[in-house]
């Protein structure tokens, strides 16, 4: 979707003041809303003594809420939606707490852009690598992958593939299902300890998770062995830059089996100028915010790299619209036969 053109003062507005309904719904989140109102209808003034907040803070607030349809209205009454009683409800099973919470506390850090941009430093540089955080991140990612990995893996052609490297696989979530639509696979994910703890733990969850296994490697740094049918790169091109990803490409390619592929999903670019799609611009905002080199790419630059690092048959892989993660977000390039 193409973003509106910023021509007049109403336009400018329009963009500007979209903080709103996103504000509106980090407050609710801080207050534990969703996880208060759980299955049961409330009045206001009942659920503004339960929460201990203002009768007339909430009365505006929920009405927001219902309004973009995470609460039903009836009459004097609120309840959750389904989405907000089961994904956003603490107290449910299928709560996505890790993911919530990332999303919740990137408000505070895109209110530190301008700091960013001015000293092109990430937010937090130490975070990534202490263990709780990327423990807890992992977590978010698995939140994140897991409705989109099980639509990915039934659309990939992996028939004939035997083994797979889930390159920078974080909690597992694309190679588990991977293995669930494929028996005779046999898979690994590769990243740091404290991730493939997580990964390990969802495993265990799965009967196919008995063929994954675990490697545990800064693969920017340490030698990749080991002969795989398919690589995949998911969502890690956009945490390095250019010359670092060339240079993983030319060791993907040694790690590949003759005739076997590197599939890359990202964020891409897709037009001349590398503006859109606009997720995938604004995404390189978040790259700046909490990475040291990272950046959104161009399908074209990518393709163009992966062409000097030996590939060939690069091509976009083409999903049901709607189905991806990101909007013609996966690219394949296979070492030669
Ligand atoms: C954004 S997550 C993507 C997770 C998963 N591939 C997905 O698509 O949901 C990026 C993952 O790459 C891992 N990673 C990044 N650089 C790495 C490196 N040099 N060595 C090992 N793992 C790395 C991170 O730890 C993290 O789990």
């Amino acid at each position: 979707m193409m973003p509106p053109s910023i021509t007049t003062i109403e336009a400018f507005r329009n963009v500007l003041a979209a903080y709103r309904l996103p504000r509106v719904i980090v407050t609710a989140l801080e207050l534990d809303l969703f996880t208060a109102i759980a299955t049961g209808s409330w009045t206001i003034k009942k659920l503004a003594q339960a929460i201990d907040v203002s009768e007339r803070g909430l009365d505006i607030l929920c009405r927001n809420l219902a309004m973009c349809g995470l609460l039903h209205k009836r009459g004097m009454t609120y309840r959750n939606n389904p989405f907000a009683a089961t994904r956003l409800n603490a107290k449910h099973s299928q709560y996505r707490d890790a993911y919530v919470e990332l999303l919740r506390s990137q408000w505070t850090d895109w209110s530190r852009l301008t700091e960013t941009v001015r000293g092109g430093r990430p937010v937090d540089h130490d975070k990534p690598e202490a263990p709780d955080y990327r423990r807890q991140f992992t977590w978010a990612m698995h939140h994140h992958s897991v409705d989109v990995a099980a639509r990915i893996a039934r659309q990939m052609n992996l028939s004939r593939v035997r083994t797979l490297l889930d390159l920078g696989g974080g909690p597992g979530t694309y190679a588990m299902a991977f293995l669930a639509r494929h028996p005779k696979l046999e898979a690994t994910v590769c990243d740091r300890a404290a991730a493939l703890a997580v990964a390990k733990e969802i495993a265990a969850t799965h009967k196919a998770g008995k063929r994954l296994s675990y490697l545990p490697l800064n693969f920017m740094d340490e030698p990749l062995s080991g002969q795989y049918d398919v690589v995949w790169y998911s969502n890690v091109l956009h945490i390095y830059s250019p010359e670092e990803n060339q240079a993983l490409f030319r060791r993907v390619f040694s790690a590949l089996a003759p005739g076997g592929r590197l599939i890359i999903q990202d964020a891409f670019l897709h037009d001349r100028e590398g503006l859109y799609p606009e997720e995938a611009s604004l995404f390189a905002v978040s790259m700046l915010l909490f990475t040291e080199r990272g950046n959104t790419y161009s399908l074209r630059d990518t393709a163009r790299w992966l062409q000097a690092a030996g590939y060939v048959k690069i091509r976009p892989i083409k999903m049901k619209k709607g189905t991806e993660d990101w909007d013609g977000g996966l690219l394949e390039a296979a070492r030669p036969a």
